[in-house]
């Protein structure tokens, strides 16, 4: 999906603070994001906060021009995909149901003809108040959309309805916004998602295994069913729960993964190896605690089978992608595993990436096909999922 257009106008109230949140929680959604801001938002937070986090400069005065060339709220009015007032208080939401136009908010309010959402943060008795509920239901009536705020303990000391939704919430409201305008382009496909560590046993208490989480794989998988897939997850031993709608299999070894993918191979359409499988063994697990004797000890490690290999070995219509942990030469490395496993993407991450890798929330990868290459900035696992499978899904399927 080409990048989406946001334009957030921020108004004055203490859940300003969210508003920042909100901004960098589109940024790393990949969507570009302006900000406007009225006077009273800047009560709270200055622009710089927005500026920093959104890289684009922010508006605050209908009569700054920063380009001479273009009249700065009718530009930003046209440029917006989507704008969202948050917060917005009892203020704007009365100035906009009146078409009042007297500040940058609201002059380029009146001026677009993109979608408007609307994220109320107002004291509990305000957000009830006769007027403020009559200029709520003017402005869905002119097709505004609400995003409902939250009840629980307001900063005036109240506890009630009032709360702006979390910038979590509201991002992935906008991710779903944007997907949902598109077909679903994994819509019909079977996907087979691996993820987490593998853990090969040495005797009864002890094993050998690695840091993966599994957060990643779960992304994933999760990504492919939000793409309108179908998927199974064949899972390590995690400690993440089920995502709903995703069939789960969980496995311990690399040879029960081994036999969980290859056993519905054959059905799949994609599979996707996030798993970080042990290449080695123990070559025997023993059947009891083995006891510690005088001097050191060694344990003899054969090799697991290759299940992404294998797959590529034996690959008919299947799209297979796998992932790349590397600490060194990472693209080089990613590449030969594109050729030696036979896959048709490898997604490369460099685990030694404060940003990455096992266990963080976020990643930094590069996605290597014969075609090329594209490199992601540091993004939250789930966006990234998200963009990767939309990505290929384009570049794979035909749509029309
Ligand atoms: O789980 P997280 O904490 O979120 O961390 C994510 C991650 C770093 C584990 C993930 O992003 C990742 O890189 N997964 C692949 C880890 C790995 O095993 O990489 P590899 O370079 O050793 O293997 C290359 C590919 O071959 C992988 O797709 C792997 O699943 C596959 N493989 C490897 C060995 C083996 N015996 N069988 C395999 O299928």
């Amino acid at each position: 999906m080409e990048q989406k257009k946001v334009l957030l106008a921020v108004t004055g109230g203490i859940a300003v603070y969210k508003a920042v949140a909100l901004t960098s929680k589109l940024v790393q959604a990949n969507f570009d994001v302006k900000v406007m801001m009225t006077e009273s938002a800047q009560q709270f937070v200055t622009p710089l906060s927005f500026q920093a986090m959104s890289r684009n400069d922010v508006y605050v005065d209908t009569f700054d021009e920063k380009d001479s060339a273009k009249i700065a709220h009718i530009d930003l009015a046209d440029w917006a995909d989507l704008i969202i007032v948050a917060p917005a208080t009892a203020n704007v939401i009365g100035k906009l149901a009146n078409g009042i136009a007297d500040d940058m908010i609201t002059t380029t309010l009146l001026a677009t003809e993109a979608p408007i959402w609307i994220a109320p943060a107002m004291n509990v008795h305000m957000y009830a108040n006769r007027a403020v509920e009559r200029n709520m239901q003017v402005l869905r009536e002119d097709g505004l959309t609400f995003i409902e705020p939250g009840e629980g303990y307001l900063a005036c000391g109240y506890v009630g309805k009032g709360r702006m939704e979390e910038p979590e919430a509201i991002t992935e409201r906008v991710v779903r916004y944007f997907t949902e305008a598109n077909p679903l382009p994994l819509k019909g496909k079977r996907v087979i998602v691996t993820a987490g560590p593998t853990l090969e046993r040495i005797d009864p208490v002890r094993y050998i295994s690695n840091f993966s989480s599994g957060k990643m794989g779960f992304a994933m998988a999760e990504a492919a069913r939000d793409l309108g897939a179908d998927v199974t997850l064949v899972a390590g031993p995690v400690s993440l729960d089920t995502p709903a709608r995703i069939q789960r299999i969980d496995v311990e070894s690399a040879a029960d993964m081994l036999e969980a993918v290859l056993s519905r191979y054959d059905e799949a359409d994609i599979v996707i190896k996030s798993a970080a499988v042990a290449d080695y063994r123990p070559k025997h697990a023993a059947d009891q605690k083995m006891k510690k004797q005088e001097g050191d000890a060694a344990i003899e490690l054969e090799r697991t089978t290759d299940i992404l290999k294998t797959l590529g070995a034996q690959k008919t219509h299947q799209l297979l992608i796998g992932f790349a942990a590397e600490t060194n030469d990472a693209l080089t490395y990613g590449r030969g595993k594109l050729e030696s496993k036979n896959a048709d993407y490898i997604i490369v991450n460099d685990v030694t990436n404060p940003d990455g890798g096992f266990g963080n929330d976020t990643n930094v990868v590069t996605l290597v096909s014969r075609e090329g290459e594209k490199s992601y900035p540091a993004l939250d696992k789930r966006m990234l999922a998200h963009q990767l499978l939309t990505y290929i899904s384009e570049k794979e399927f035909d749509h029309s």
